[in-house]
């Protein structure tokens, strides 16, 4: 006889975890050799992960996993979709401290497991479930996002820990899909003074290890992550530690350098550019670069990070330093011509927010707060006001219509540095430290909001504001990533019958293949039929894996 029994998951994922893993960080020699059937010298050293694991380049089917350890050794990531039951790794026999791992083939918008080592033991992992990616959604698919938007951090110091601590409180907390936490976007000078590997340690890996290993990192370069690193030849700390997609992995135009590239989440797509090494004429390779990719893509949503601001009254003046009025003079009107939506830089230490603007690349005394219609700067009805739902209103903008963007300079994640903050295409500035956090969703009505928020040091949020975009193009109508431990599926359920597994589902959905674990997480049965014979498996509980076309679901039954 069958019984579902769901409400066991989580005791079943206990005793998987305490069955198939050692504690983290401390080597376990004679589990491992049972485990992977490999002979071991005595006497072995204890390898030591230094710094990560932390995921790079994360595409729908991909994700690049690195590490460091103290002594040269194997690279093993061990991953699947069950906790207790990474049926699957991707081994390197080559022995090295700096470790790079792709995994592949796996499926968009699903969350793996997984846990890095070597050829004779784990090195890392998680027993509560906290060390994962999540693929990224097929180009094109609307649902729920949430980046977390960190400037100018790397000081180490207390400053830095609180507007980190703040961001954590936050997500964790937050109503809106909490602990989800898709992207981490760094907007440069990640480790001062000089982006040295030691200050990369000490101010990025030390500080942000946490979501590092279920988060995927992007950045830009800032002037001081260049003071190390060579942007013509991608050598330096910064070069080495980041891996970027130079052939559009991660979807867009190919750029061919970690310097500027691009990349496609969900329905937005990222360009991210180097205000800093790199040349930013008109005309430059950077440019014909950045303009084939932004009239490529068909995203509902365009994001650009770079590091010098376009607009800022902050420890940085844009109407004097050449790199932020040329980023201004030269791009924003490529970019605002092609329906750029946010603009994001640090640079100066502060937080300063615009109206919704198009068109401005004087000085800051030149800005109008007439609407473009009228030779002004701003878009839309709403676009000289706060951006508050609660308040003017949100910024609208139609998918069909380019202008109107918001430029943010946010690079007060470690230390502020004052300025006048009076730049006038500017509705706020702050002398304040903190993290934005960008959350785009359905408005329920065929289009989408992009909510920002200025989450400060002390958890307050000093500003939030929102665009609101019609016309968003529909393809998805997934909210939440398929495999979770302890998800409870409403589209796969069980009947249960003599001696025989019955799996029914919805009509869009479409079976692929079912996997039943036993209570040690070992695969005992494969099948691709809706029914299976169960009944010469020994009694218990079993997991049930089961991979329709739309996902994967995680059930549990006992067999009695
Ligand atoms: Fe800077």
């Amino acid at each position: 006889m069958i019984k579902k029994s769901i409400f066991l998951l989580a005791a079943l994922w206990s005793v998987y975890s305490f069955a198939q893993t050692s504690v983290v960080d401390i080597p376990n020699i004679s589990a491992a050799v049972a485990a992977n059937n490999v002979d071991v010298p005595k006497n072995l050293p204890a390898v030591v992960v230094e710094r990560g694991p932390y995921l790079q380049t994360g595409t729908p089917t991909s994700v690049i996993v690195k590490w460091r350890t103290d002594i040269a050794t194997e690279s093993v990531v061990n991953y699947g979709t069950l906790l207790g039951a990474m049926s699957k790794n991707v081994t390197s026999a080559d022995l090295t401290t700096e470790h790079e791992v792709t995994l592949s083939g796996l499926t968009p918008n699903t969350k793996y497991y997984f846990n890095i080592g070597n050829r004779t033991e784990v090195l890392s992992e998680s027993v509560t479930g906290d060390m994962y990616v999540i693929t990224a959604p097929t180009p094109g698919t609307d649902q729920f996002v949430r980046a977390w938007i960190i400037g100018d951090p790397g000081t180490g110091n207390t400053f830095q820990r609180w507007v980190r601590d703040a961001y954590y409180n936050y997500v964790d907390t937050t109503a809106t899909n909490p602990g989800k936490t898709d992207m981490m976007l760094f907007l440069g000078d990640n480790a001062y003074n000089t982006g040295k590997d030691s200050e990369y340690q000490n101010a990025f890996f030390d500080v942000y290890d946490d979501m590092f290993k279920k988060s995927v990192a992007w950045s830009c370069l800032g002037n001081h992550d260049g003071d190390s690193a060579d942007s013509d030849t991608q050598s330096g700390p910064y070069y080495d530690i980041f891996t970027f997609p130079t052939a559009g992995e991660a979807g867009g135009t190919p750029s061919g350098t970690e310097a500027y590239y691009s990349f496609d989440y969900a329905n937005i797509h990222f360009i991210i550019l180097d205000s800093h090494h790199t040349s930013r004429a008109v005309g430059g390779p950077m440019y014909n670069w950045a303009l084939t990719d932004i009239q490529n893509t068909a995203q509902d949503w365009i994001v650009t990070l770079f590091h010098h601001p376009a607009y800022s009254k902050g420890s940085h003046d844009s109407d004097v330093d050449h790199r932020p009025v040329e980023m201004r003079e030269n791009f924003t009107p490529m970019l605002e011509a092609n329906g750029v939506d946010l603009v994001l830089s640090g640079h100066s230490h502060s937080y300063e927010r615009s109206y919704f603007l198009n068109g401005h690349q004087g000085l800051s005394n030149t800005f109008s707060l007439e609407e473009i219609t009228n030779g002004g700067n701003t878009v839309g009805a709403n676009g000289k006001g706060d951006g508050k739902e609660d308040g003017d209103g949100a910024y609208q903008k139609a998918s069909t219509e380019p202008e109107g963007a918001v430029y943010i300079t946010t690079g007060s994640a470690g230390q502020i540095s004052g300025g006048d903050l009076n730049h006038q295409a500017m509705y706020i500035s702050m002398n304040k430290l903190g993290s934005c956090v960008m959350e785009i969703d359905d408005d329920g009505n065929g289009g989408q909001n992009m909510v920002i928020k200025f989450i400060r040091e002390t958890g307050e949020i000093d500003d939030y504001f929102t665009i609101h975009k019609t016309g968003v193009t529909f393809t998805d109508d997934t909210n939440e990533p398929k495999a979770e431990v302890g998800a409870e599926s409403k589209k796969v359920l069980y009947v249960a019958g003599h001696d025989l597994l019955t799996i029914t589902m919805d009509r869009n959905e479409r079976l692929k293949k079912v996997k039943i674990y036993n209570n040690i997480g070992k695969l005992v049965k494969k099948s691709r039929k809706k029914t299976i014979d169960v009944s010469k498996m020994p009694k218990g509980m079993y997991a049930i894996e089961i991979t329709t076309k739309n996902g994967t679901y995680i059930e549990s039954v006992t067999i009695e």
